[in-house]
């Protein structure tokens, strides 16, 4: 059968950045052929520099430099610019806290706020080259935080506040952080999630951080250690309104982001400052088809690449207003997210599947209890959306009048690879349709040669762009095997996808040993590393089983070591052992216990059986390098201990 597609509105066409398909091709072809030109003219027009490139693309592969020679500042870019062109007394952001506190800020205080903290941390001796961590919850000071550290040409990197000590700290510790900036705590759920006790912890063990900023949110009782520890408030008295941009390289590590990937060491992804920049952007305009008059709501946390690419850096280079809310969608109540849309008249709405299928879960009385006809677009990132989760959205959130971005990108990538252009493309339901401009993908073999069309393979980049990482943090050779040495002069995705006969492409999925829960990357072997330091565990194996709401679960089956072991408690143990390792976000649902795992003759522990057994119940792949059998059996047999 096939697909049913859903062409835009007339309306919705004539009103659009990009109109219809001739529209995309056009832009398409052109960044294909001449793509020099073609993000050359667009650095130009959209943003802007103190000096200029002596070339735009400089490729010694695998690394790209853009914009080779220029000098530009994404503070400048994201603030300075906007005083100027009409929009100084337009709200950047439209915050509410969790307890329902507002704020309204406008490009003028967020000037003035953004130089206010570049100052404190000037103060602090901080300078361009220096890196900051930081810590915070959803409050407007953390985009100040990370702007004011851009003003500066320091690079920074923020570590998503669901994350424990241990986490915090190993990124402190790669990236030799001079500062850490952090809060007291924030609100979630009607509670107040504490950040400064694990800032404590990770620092005793961190000697390059000389400076804790702490900003005060929740006003709890926190202790503060001389010399070390410091209010923001409290620095904030002395310094002035003032704080002229530093002049960075385009090459400049803007940030860097640390993502899971194959191995138990997450990766500390840097990405560059003005091919960054560009290309979020554009993608501003291409994807979201912003406009002046647009609310524009990313309900991202800023702690993952969503909230830097489409709360922080992209819409505020476009000039956006942009609705930041703190705590969880469904507190007090399952509407809160839809309270707030109509509350704003929110336009743009991007989230994730996992908080679709939640909502879908919650009911339909609760967007129904309010008004969604401001809305124009939607947006879906983090995971492959079910059609029929899509079909809900569509319908109940959108009214049947809203196109449906579904965009498909990576932490690696910076900006959207592949989504609708929602005045161009026809939708169908669960594909993310047609790759952006300047961005030429490919559905290969193991050999890395083309699949016929319609065949599942793996999906590479055939080209680099102007927003992709420049390399891991401290670890270039492993930038080059990880992302350009399976096909070679191509970027390895990671992900399996297929093209359909009408050119549309489909993204099912990892092909690596990463799981998506809930649209957060999970490492296997972060988790098993994870779980094999406790000192009852023997050998620990991680997958993920196919989940209704989350997208995946973590399931680990662990053996233990000899001792007195009481599963119950033991389980429980292990779920809160996860989460003081790497954070709460990544507990297992469930853990299993058995005498064996089953292993290949080499002794490589066979993942895809264990998949198989999670999502079935049964085995029924090629067992013959299975070392035993009875391991196998047994496992098959048992239930999910709930823990
Ligand atoms: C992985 C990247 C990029 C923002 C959030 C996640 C999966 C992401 C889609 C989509 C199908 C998607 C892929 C990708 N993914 N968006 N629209 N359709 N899959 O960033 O943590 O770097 O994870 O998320 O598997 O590789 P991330």
């Amino acid at each position: 059968m096939a697909d049913r597609l859903y062409p835009p509105s007339e309306e919705f066409v004539r009103h659009a950045h990009v109109q219809g398909m001739e529209g995309y091709r056009a832009l398409y072809e052109r960044a294909k052929e001449q793509p020099e030109e073609f993000w050359g003219e667009l650095a130009e027009k959209e943003l802007d520099w103190f000096e200029k490139w002596s070339h735009v693309f400089e490729w010694n592969p695998p690394f790209a430099k853009w914009f080779v020679g220029a000098k530009l500042n994404a503070s400048y870019n994201c603030i300075d610019r906007h005083l100027t062109n009409g929009r100084k007394d337009k709200p950047a952001f439209l915050w509410e806290g969790e307890p329902g506190d507002q704020r309204v800020i406008t490009y003028q205080e967020l000037h003035r706020l953004v130089c206010r903290f570049a100052n404190v941390l000037k103060g602090r001796g901080l300078q361009t080259g220096d890196r900051a961590i930081i810590y915070m919850p959803m409050v407007p000071e953390l985009p100040v935080a990370m702007l004011a550290c851009a003003r500066l040409g320091v690079t920074h990197s923020v570590v998503f506040g669901g994350f424990s000590s241990e986490a915090l700290k190993a990124r402190i510790q790669d990236l030799a952080a001079a500062v850490v900036i952090t809060a007291d705590g924030g609100w979630r759920r009607g509670k107040e999630v504490r950040l400064k006790p694990a800032v404590d912890e990770a620092v005793a063990e961190c000697p390059s951080v000389k400076n804790v900023i702490v900003y005060q949110r929740t006003g709890s009782d926190i202790p503060m250690q001389d010399g070390r520890d410091h209010w923001w408030h409290e620095l904030d008295k002395d310094v002035s309104d003032d704080c002229p941009a530093v002049p960075v390289d385009s090459e400049h590590p803007l940030y860097v982001l640390y993502t899971s990937g194959t191995t138990g060491k997450p990766k500390g992804i840097q990405h560059s400052t003005g091919g960054y920049l560009l290309q979020v952007r554009m993608t501003m305009k291409w994807v979201f088809d912003l406009h002046d008059e647009d609310i524009y709501w990313c309900a991202a946390d800023v702690g993952w690449v969503t909230g830097h690419s489409y709360i922080v850096y992209g819409p505020l280079a476009a000039g956006a207003t942009s609705i930041m809310y703190e705590g969880a969608p469904d507190f007090p109540a399952p509407d809160r997210f839809w309270q707030i849309a109509a509350k704003y008249r929110a336009s743009i709405f991007y989230t994730s599947p996992t908080a679709i299928r939640a909502f879908i879960k919650h009911g339909d009385q609760w967007p129904a209890k309010h008004d969604l006809s401001s809305l124009r677009l939607l947006g879906s990132v983090g995971e492959p959306i079910n059609p029929s989760a899509w079909e809900w959205y569509h319908k109940t959130i959108g009214g049947e009048r809203c196109p449906i971005v579904d965009t498909w990108w990576q932490t690696e990538t910076g900006s959207i690879m592949i989504s609708p252009m929602p005045g161009a493309a026809p939708l169908k339901p669960g594909s993310g349709t047609f790759p952006m401009p300047g961005i030429l993908p490919e559905i290969v073999d193991l050999e890395g040669n083309p699949v016929e069309q319609g065949r599942e393979g793996f999906l590479i980049l055939k080209r680099p762009w102007p927003s992709m990482l420049r390399t891991i943090w401290g670890d270039p050779k492993r930038y080059a095997d990880q992302y350009w040495s399976r096909v070679p002069g191509c970027y390895f995705t990671g992900d399996a996808a297929r093209q359909d006969a009408d050119g549309y492409i489909w993204v099912l999925g990892r092909v690596d040993d990463v799981m998506n829960v809930s649209g957060h990357r999970l490492s296997t072997m972060e988790l098993e590393s994870a779980l094999v330091r406790h000192p009852a565990v023997a050998e620990a194996a991680v997958v993920g089983k196919p989940h209704e709401i989350t997208g995946q679960a973590v399931v680990a089956f662990v053996t233990l070591k000899q001792g007195d072991w009481k599963p119950e408690e033991l389980a429980e143990d292990l779920r809160k052992w996860v989460a003081k390792e790497i954070g709460s976000f990544a507990k297992p649902e469930s853990i299993r216990f058995s005498d064996g795992l089953p292993k290949t003759r080499s002794g490589k522990i066979m993942r895809r059986l264990l998949r198989e057994i999670v999502t079935n119940n049964t085995v029924a792949g090629d067992v013959t390098t299975l070392e035993d059998l009875g391991v196998l059996t047994t496992l098959a047999a048992q239930h999910d201990d709930e823990a």
